[in-house]
Formats: C-alpha cells, structure tokens, sequence
C-alpha cells in the first residue's frame, strides 16, 4: 500500500512519509555487524575553521535529514547559510538552531523548487539577504517505493518534478545570475548510487536523479570558462533519526541491507557533510565533473558476482578445497 494514485495532496503525503527512502537512504535503529568497530564515523567539520568565512552559501532542503547536516558544518565552518524548502516553519526552527551552535547566520527561505517562478524568486530574497552564493547544494528530493507497473503519470510527475525540474530550474537560475556577475561559485548534486545502476521499485527516482548527474557532467563541462564547478555525491545508506518504522516495520530490509555493506554499517549524515563541505571548499578547486559513491562499499558488494561467498565458513571452505582438488584433470 505504499503508492501511486489518487490526489497530488495525498501523493505529496506519501511522498513526505517516504521522502527518508531516498537516495536509497535511511536508516536503522538496530545492529552493526561487527567490523563496523573498525570503521567508527567522526562526524565533527574536517577542514579547518573559518574554511567558509565570506562565503555564501545555499542549500535546498536545507531544513532536515542531509540537507540540515550539511548546513551545519557548512555554518560551523564559517558559511552564511541559506536554506531553501517548502516549509517555512521547519527551515525556521533549523535555522535558529545551526545558528544558535555556529554563531553564524542561517536563512530560511520558502522555495518550491519545481516552480520556476517560486525559484526565480527565492533567488531574489536571497540576492537581497546575503547577495548571490559561493556554493549552491541541491539537495531536495522526494521518492517512494513502488512497483513500476503500478506507477501514474501523476506519481511519475511529482518525482522528477523535484528531483530533475528542481534541480534544473535552481542550477539554471543561479548559473544564468552567476555568469551575468561575473561571479564563480561550486554547485553541488546530492545523488544516489542507484541512478549509476538504476533500480526497481524507484524508477521515477533512479530516473530523475540519472538526469540530474547528465545535467552536472554537462555543465561541468560547459560552464568552467564562467568559474563554476559541477559536482556530484553519491550517497548509500544513510543513518538519519527515527524514521524507518513505517516503512520496515520488520526490520527485514534493514538487516539484509546492512549484511551487504563491506564496513558493516550504515552513513552518518556528519560523514555526508565532510565531503561535501571538502568539494564546495577551496581546497577542491581542482575537482569538477566529479562523481563520489560514499557508501560504505555497498554498491560494488551488490555488483560483484562471487561476494555472496563471503558467507561461506572456514569449514566449508576445507569442504569446497577437497571438492575442487578432487575434480583436477576431469
Ligand atoms: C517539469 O517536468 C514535468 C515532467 O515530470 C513536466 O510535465 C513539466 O512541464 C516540466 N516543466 C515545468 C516548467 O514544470
């Protein structure tokens, strides 16, 4: 019962309940496998402090999930935050919070990025707030599960509404103010390992996501001359707060999820951060075109061919040798 027709209001609920699937992402309350002890996350700002001071920058569904971490480094770091979302209220509280910790100004500014209009202006309220910014984050996104042949073209539209126009109008806005400024700036895409793949079940997703990283590539490679950079994360199973007891109310989905996951646990949005911070800083002037999977080792664990052998036990092994010797030269 997780989709796919009826009302744009209703649709616009579903896709809020499961906005935390996207990016294939979210969550786990439960275990680790026990390497994770290896891999434990730092979560506190990587670069050195100040790395953002005079810089602006604008982050789109800034008010929650990775978005709010991302303008929580980014601000502690120095930045001028503008948050951009639909939902006055929630930008409001994020931002009086971030700013409260970093001592730095968050905005929150109502944008509904599918809008051009509402994006054009969004933009003028921030031109006026902060002037126009150093680093753009696109990192708004809605998504659900469904199956494919249960998807309608209403359910198809709000996705890449979003996802793909959203990114576009916002990229295309900027970029066009930007170049007539003569300004650089870094923009960022907040992906998904599935849009490299794609995959079932969120294929208006994988779809919309897919046409986000073409557009990145694409400028990166046309819009260099007017000093922006286009770049691309690629984010897998993120640990965000509560939210998947309604969509995995087993824990089934979690528990394979993270048995396929080389580091043996899921991402903290603090990790998200870091990297994205290092590739909108200037320390990565030298980075454009860019696609980074962070993901634990997730996407490729899924690709390869043999890993399943990983549960194979030390005495099966001897098993399967004695097998394999006993089969030479037939
Ligand atoms: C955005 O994408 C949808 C397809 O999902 C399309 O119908 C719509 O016309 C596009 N453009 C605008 C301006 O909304």
């Amino acid at each position: 019962r997780f989709c796919c027709s009826g009302s744009a209001e209703s649709l616009r609920n579903k896709i809020h309940v499961y906005r935390i699937l996207d990016r294939s992402c979210a969550v786990l309350r439960s275990g680790e496998l026990p390497q994770s002890k290896f891999f434990k996350p730092l979560e506190d700002a990587m670069l050195p402090a100040g790395s953002f001071n005079n810089r602006v920058a604008f982050i789109t569904g800034g008010g929650t999930g990775l978005g709010r971490a991302m303008t929580t480094t980014l601000s502690a770091l120095g930045a001028q935050c503008v948050i951009a979302s639909r939902k006055l209220d929630v930008l409001q509280q994020t931002a009086g919070e971030i700013s409260s910790r970093t001592g730095n100004k968050v905005h929150a500014v109502q944008c509904d990025v599918k809008d051009p209009q509402a994006v054009s202006r969004c933009v003028d309220q921030m031109e006026a707030l902060t002037g126009l910014p150093d680093v753009i984050i696109n990192n708004a996104a809605g998504n659900f599960v469904c199956p494919s042949e249960r998807l309608s073209p209403n359910a198809w539209k709000s996705i890449t509404d979003i996802v793909l126009n959203g990114t576009a109008f916002v990229t295309l806005e900027l970029g066009k103010r930007l170049i007539q400024n003569q300004k650089g700036a870094s923009f960022l895409a907040i992906t998904t390992i599935y849009a490299e793949s794609g995959s079932g079940f969120v294929v208006p997703s994988a779809s919309a996501k897919a046409g986000v990283e073409a557009l990145y590539k694409s400028l990166a490679s046309e819009w260099g001359r007017y000093g922006h950079r286009f770049n691309i994360i690629q984010p897998g199973p993120i640990r965000t707060k509560g939210a998947f007891s309604r969509l995995d109310p087993t824990g089934s989905f979690e528990k394979s999820m993270i048995g396929r996951i080389p580091v043996g646990r899921l991402g903290q949005p603090g990790e998200i951060a870091n990297l994205a911070a290092y590739m909108s800083s200037d320390y990565a002037t030298w980075m454009s075109g860019a696609v980074i999977r962070l993901d634990g080792g997730e996407y490729l664990s899924m690709a390869g061919e043999f890993n399943e052998l990983r549960r194979v036990t030390p005495d099966q092994w001897k098993m399967m040798e004695a097998m394999i010797r006993s089969t030479k030269g037939s």
